[in-house]
């Protein structure tokens, strides 16, 4: 089929890389020249596992191509995926304006019949109002709504091998269309109306925020009663129901998704009545957990931040990328440093965050550090030999907000150890 991605970020280029390896022409429209002419030549500017092998795959094999001008991207394509962000408003709400703004740029130009897909995490709604808008300039297309679930570090594996694929149209031909788009991969495809899948996206990212929450409320409370909580969450995970699966305790949930989009469901149900008290209360308690986490740090440290020097390690929200986007670890530098520390960060992924000491290594971070601080569960940090980290330290302290690191092997080089809900 003939493809348009609008939107060359994380979701629209691995999906646009992974149209074109299923086979289908596709034509990336970004409004980034730069992007544009990085990517034409074979280079992705994000850290993303296989990304761009694909990419280069699709530019090889003449399918896949990327284009400054969206209208040229869109013109004379079947489908058009709307990728661009959907960034949070002051009030909470996802901010459209990007996507009303593309889908105002392309609507006259699109061929007939053809499909406008809502790829972007939108409001409920979105997509019957850009139907509406769509329909008022004469357009003759289709919109309707196909979220996009993929984890970042394994997105193209995510791709390639999805859990379901969730169309939302009352269009008979339009969700064939969309089915036929995918018929190479393997997954079971839940088809209903616009506003249910787009309410699909929301309540997954919802759900699985609030169990992280749930993990890390239980953390805390296993510190305070002496359980470990690793041991408890273990022995909750084997029933079945349950499962072990975003159970793991930490700093506190962050990224590009589940911030925004827990704030974006509350404000979604305010706005139709509803007061949805429990997704508040996640937001809260994710809000309070990097506060405890300081907490851990400045006690650490015997009771003052003030003239410290905390090495912190890991700046990316998660292991297996190199985004930062609301991640924990720059929360916590944020306030270890609003109490007076000096936070010398590495991550073997993020080269540099604006106003923020980088050290070389993980090990030269600790040089001279009162207490290392680890925040994000990157596995090369398990090989770093503690002991050169302990000789380089001048403190004697480890604060492992990813419980990464085996307490005993820690203690038995004579350093402290303080973990989450252990
Ligand atoms: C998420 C959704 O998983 C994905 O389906 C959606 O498309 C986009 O949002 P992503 O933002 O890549 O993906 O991150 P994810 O792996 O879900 O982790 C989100 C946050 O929760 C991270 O900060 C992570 O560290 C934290 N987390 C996750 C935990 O603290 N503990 C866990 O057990 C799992």
């Amino acid at each position: 089929m003939r493809v348009t991605v609008i939107g060359a970020g994380y979701v629209g280029l691995v999906t646009g890389a992974g149209l074109a390896a299923l086979g289908h022409r596709v034509r990336v429209g970004e409004a980034d020249q730069e992007r544009v002419r990085q990517l034409s030549s074979g280079h992705v500017p994000i850290f993303e596992p296989d990304l761009d092998r694909l990419v280069r795959d699709g530019l090889g094999n003449g399918l896949l191509s990327f284009h400054r001008s969206n209208i040229e991207a869109a013109e004379g394509a079947e489908v058009v995926f709307i990728a661009v962000p959907t960034p949070e408003r002051d009030d909470g709400a996802a901010d459209v304006s990007i996507v009303e703004w593309v889908i105002g740029e392309v609507g006259s130009h699109l061929q007939e019949g053809a499909l406008v897909v809502l790829k972007s995490t939108v409001p409920v709604g979105s997509a019957k109002r850009f139907q509406d808008l769509l329909d008022g300039v004469g357009a003759n297309v289709v919109v309707l709504s196909n979220p996009e679930f993929l984890r970042e570090g394994s997105a193209v594996a995510d791709f390639f091998h999805p859990d379901r694929i969730v169309i939302g149209s009352k269009d008979q031909r339009a969700v064939e269309q969309m089915v036929q788009l995918y018929t190479a991969l393997d997954a079971p495809i839940v088809v209903t109306d616009a506003v249910s899948s787009e309410m699909i996206k929301y309540g997954a990212n919802a759900y699985l925020a609030t169990r992280v929450t749930f993990a890390n409320a239980m953390a805390n409370l296993c510190e305070a009663v002496g359980a470990d909580a690793r041991d408890v969450l273990l022995g909750m995970g084997y029933d079945r129901r349950i499962g072990f699966h975003f159970l793991n305790p930490g700093p506190g949930f962050g990224g590009s998704c589940f911030p925004k989009d827990t704030r974006a469901l509350v404000a979604i149900a305010e706005e139709s009545g509803y007061d949805f008290a429990l997704l508040k209360g996640v937001i809260e308690v994710n809000d309070e957990q990097a506060r405890r986490i300081v907490a851990k740090v400045r006690e650490a440290v015997g009771g003052t931040l003030d003239g410290t020097v905390v090495a912190l390690w890991g700046l990316a929200f998660k292991a297996g990328t190199d985004d930062t986007r609301d991640s924990p670890s720059l929360r916590l530098a944020d306030y270890l440093r609003a109490e007076g520390a000096r936070v010398r960060a590495y991550d073997p992924h993020v080269r540099s965050v604006p106003e923020l000491e980088m050290a070389a290594d993980a090990l030269d971070a600790t040089k001279a550090a009162d207490v290392l601080l680890i925040a994000t569960e990157w596995g090369e940090f398990q090989n770093v030999d503690l002991g050169e980290v302990r000789d380089a330290m001048r403190g004697d302290a480890i604060v492992d907000a990813r419980n990464l690191l085996d307490p005993g092997a820690v203690r038995r080089l004579g350093l402290r150890y303080s973990g989450v809900g252990r």
